[in-house]
């Protein structure tokens, strides 16, 4: 078998593309391929004489007669808080998995309002005035806000099948006001979901998957998989999100005209679907984040840059990266450790040989304020006495085959077993090895843990390299029925070791491949194994963004990209893309050459480190973006439908983000380009002032803009106040007392607008007793003024330059218009604007 893989890697390495052979399309997988050519037929309808409402109100409940020999069905409908329904339908009696930890706490369904029965249908309303009809003959459910019918439970695309071997279901959903669908993550794919029943492609997969070489703009499963689907139009945006974690493939078809639809073919579980009504894109983030959870603020130096490789293959390697990068002035917050920093593929063990002293390693970064982050996979080498195998494998803690023996199969050490995460006992125990006792020589400057490998990965072609789906977990759980949370619940558990490590003082950064809906409260994620190519450069903007809208916040991917080695030229743009993702890193694999900052020729040095250190300058707004998304659910970067939902010519934009509502910033990629389209969204009143030259534009739609080698076009929005640090440190860590810079335009009116978020970067003080200031800046053309909004710490607010943008020329009729700069800094009073009387300038 190990021959096997290495000629599978061998041969892929050759090819780059992905093994079609080893990951297979919907044909070759028997209930895709039976269910997907499955012509919709009323199997069901609903028994207007089993419709009971319980006594509190909250629940309905119907039976569905089937017309064949099926079982009948029972429908389960709760409301819940902000527009939100949870429909589940099951077999009378079924014994179907039903997901656990993956919700943010149990949702609490609210009393229905009024129930109607009619002769064809039963209407209900709810308190917030939606309404849900319910049709017997043919079945379906309309679910109805403001009047306007946002989704359609389509009956006749419903069926349940139960046999020996599998369960699989489908139905369908119809957004009746929608053009354009969004979500389902995990895919190398555009930010807007293709036509798959229409031009040919597979139906979208989720199944978690160590896909080698993905390609681009595949509906081919990926790492992670977040079954939720977003239908978007100028009239509503809604949402379906399926609560099930087993293997699922999804048909989708947009229509321009309206009606989008999805049908749903999933392998087994139970359909637990949750409904949101949106209607707006806002909203629909906000309810799913709802449901899921959101990020917890992350450790202040996770926002900077972070150096990966694999591998750095010895201390002194490592302890020579972290010089170099502050002799050659390149900012740093973290090296990486990959797999060969263990004793071979032991995870919580060190290769002496090649760190000797880890400890000594781990002060030395300390020593410039870096840390250390080690990788820590789930596959456990079978070797006795490895402790770490040896005491799961006493405990039962190890995933089984059907017969009750422990799973084996291969990994990185060889043969390996897999923890079973399913199992509260067997997570408490991973949870206890990243004890500073448990994981020897480990320190504090290991400040966070990378989880890969965790769909999980078994190097088996013929398993489609992951644990078979008939394996066993805790309870007797089929793998199948829980394939994709196995990474979240690795992170889970991961997460908790972290929080006792640190007695609940410090936030855990943990980074995973595999992910879940959900995922983002406890790790961040990358795009996985991307290649050395403009269009994976692109493919970091689009797949960010789809995660970003699905409550995975935290993403970023491999900058460079991981297979190959890229251009000089490629390396600067990636670095200038890369510093607009939420999490930055750069890592490679280790056929290709080194290739941190300071190698590269003295020319691309200057342009990466003006990267680097833009990204460091707007640490303030990212900071201030994560606490918002943690009170709000909001995502970080969004791409343009999300904040523009009339704007009908951005639907499909992928290359470009906003980070917040207030910068934009366009990917440049392709080799000596000079000029881009940037999409300025909202029309004439909405101004975009250049972060890097002079230019102003107004928001007509596509535009031409000239691109210079030494950034990618940046916008600020007029009207916003952007807080930078502009002080040039080499990290997070000693920018901390440094002042603040506001950067700003005023509207036509004068005034100004932006927020900032301060607490200590490290601590849950912010969360547990409210020590951190949220504070909103508002300038008129008389005052500046700080409010705290929220929070009551003791932080301070200084501000030391205001850089002022006044509009000279406005944009008309495509010719730019243009801004002059004003720079206030203190005058001998103190005063901070010359012209203006500052009311508040240190905020205590
Ligand atoms: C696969 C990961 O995607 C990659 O980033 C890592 O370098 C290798 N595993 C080795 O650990």
């Amino acid at each position: 078998m190990f021959w096997l893989i290495l000629l599978f890697f061998i041969f892929t390495k050759v090819s780059y593309s992905a093994d079609h052979y080893t990951f297979k399309n919907c044909s070759r997988v028997d209930f895709c391929n039976t269910l997907r050519n499955r012509v919709p037929s009323d199997d069901y309808t609903l028994d207007a004489t089993s419709i009971t409402l319980s006594s509190d109100n909250k629940t309905l409940t119907a039976r569905l007669k089937s017309s064949d020999n099926r079982s009948d069905l029972n429908l389960t409908l709760n409301g819940l808080q902000q527009n939100t329904f949870r429909l589940k339908i099951t077999e009378v009696d079924s014994s179907r998995y039903e997901l656990q930890d993956v919700l943010d706490g149990v949702p609490t369904p609210l009393s229905f309002g009024t129930i109607e029965t009619g002769a064809n249908s039963v209407t209900i309303t709810t308190s917030d005035s939606n309404f849900v009809i319910l049709n017997y003959s043919p079945f379906n459910i309309e679910f109805i806000k403001n009047g306007v019918t946002e989704i359609i439970f389509n009956g006749n695309q419903l069926s349940l099948e139960i046999n020996n071997a599998t369960s699989p279901f489908t139905f369908g959903v119809t957004f009746p006001q929608a053009v354009q669908l969004y979500g389902l993550h995990e895919h190398c794919e555009t930010l807007a979901l293709k036509n798959t029943s229409l031009n040919g492609t597979d139906p979208y997969r989720l199944k978690n998957s160590d896909v080698g070489y993905y390609e681009i703009e595949s509906p081919m499963a990926l790492y992670g998989a977040v079954p939720v689907l977003y239908g978007h139009g100028i009239n509503a945006t809604e949402g379906v999100f399926l609560h099930n974690a087993a293997e699922q493939w999804i048909e989708t078809t947009n229509n321009p005209l309206g009606s989008s639809h999805a049908y749903f073919i999933v392998e087994t579980g139970t359909l637990d679907l949750f409904v949101l009504l949106g209607p707006t894109p806002k909203e629909v983030v906000r309810q799913y984040t709802a449901l899921t959870g959101r990020a917890p603020v992350p450790p202040l130096w996770s926002l900077g840059y972070h150096q990966s490789r694999y591998s750095y293959e010895s201390q002194d390697i490592v302890a020579n990266i972290s010089s170099n990068f502050d002799d050659n002035n390149f900012q740093l917050d973290a090296i990486w450790l990959d797999i060969d920093y263990t004793d071979g593929f032991k995870y919580f063990t060190w290769n002496y040989t090649t760190f000797s002293d880890p400890v000594s390693l781990q002060r030395i970064l300390a020593s410039t304020n870096k840390k250390l982050v080690t990788i820590i996979d789930p596959h456990i080498k079978v070797e006795k006495g490895y402790s770490v195998y040896d005491r799961a494998l006493a405990n039962d803690f190890f995933v089984k085959n059907p017969n009750g023996s422990v799973f084996q199969g291969p990994c990185w050490p060889g043969t390996s077993s897999y923890i079973d995460f399913l199992n509260p006992a067997a997570r408490n125990y991973y949870s206890s090895l990243y004890s500073y006792d448990n994981f020897p020589n480990s320190t504090s400057t290991i400040s966070g843990i990378w989880n890969d490998m965790n769909e999980p990965s078994v190097f088996d072609n013929s398993l489609e390299m992951t644990l078979p789906g008939d394996s066993r977990h805790n309870g007797n759980v089929k793998h199948r029925e829980i394939h994709n949370i196995y990474g979240y619940l690795q992170t889970m558990a991961t997460y908790h070791g972290l929080l006792d490590r640190d007695n609940h003082q410090r936030r855990p950064f943990i980074l995973t491949r595999s992910h879940f809906a959900g995922s983002q409260r406890y790790a961040a994620h990358w795009t996985g194994d991307n290649q050395a190519d403009w269009s994976y450069l692109h493919a970091a903007f689009q797949g960010c963004l789809t995660a970003n809208i699905l409550g995975l916040v935290f993403c970023g991917a491999d900058v460079g990209g991981f297979f190959n080695n890229p251009s000089n030229e490629l390396m600067e743009r990636w670095y200038q893309a890369g510093a607009w993702l939420p999490f930055f890193r750069a890592h490679s694999s280790k056929d290709t050459k080194r290739r941190e900052p300071y190698l590269l020729p003295e020319e691309s040095q200057t342009v990466i480190r003006e990267a680097i250190q833009t990204r460091y300058k707007h640490l303030p707004v990212w900071y201030t973006l994560f606490y918002e998304h943690r009170r709000t659910g909001d995502p970080i970067i969004r791409p343009l439908f999300y904040q523009y939902p009339e704007e009908r010519a951005a639907y499909k934009i992928d290359n470009q983000v906003l980070v917040g509502t207030d910068i934009l910033v366009r990917a440049v990629y392709g080799t000596n380009v000079t000029e881009v389209d940037v999409y300025f969204p909202a029309g004439e009143n909405e101004v975009w002032v250049s972060a890097t030259s002079d230019d102003v534009r107004a928001g007509t739609g596509l535009t031409t803009i000239a691109v210079v080698r030494e950034y990618s076009p940046i916008y600020y929005k007029r009207g916003a106040i952007i807080t930078r640090k502009d002080t040039i440190r080499s990290n997070t860590v000693e920018m901390e007392k440094d002042c603040h810079t506001l950067y700003y335009t005023a509207n036509e009116d004068g005034t100004a607008h932006g927020t900032i978020y301060l607490d200590d970067g490290i601590s849950f003080k912010y969360r547990d007793q409210s020590d951190f200031k949220y504070i909103s800046i508002d300038i008129d053309s008389t005052h500046i003024s700080f409010t705290t909004l929220d929070g009551s710490g003791d932080y301070e607010f200084v501000v030391e330059k205001i850089v002022r943008r006044d509009i000279v020329s406005l944009p008309k009729n495509g010719t730019p218009g243009s801004y002059k700069e004003t720079i206030l800094t203190r005058d001998a009073d103190g005063e901070l604007l010359k012209n203006i009387k500052t009311t508040v300038i240190k905020l205590k």
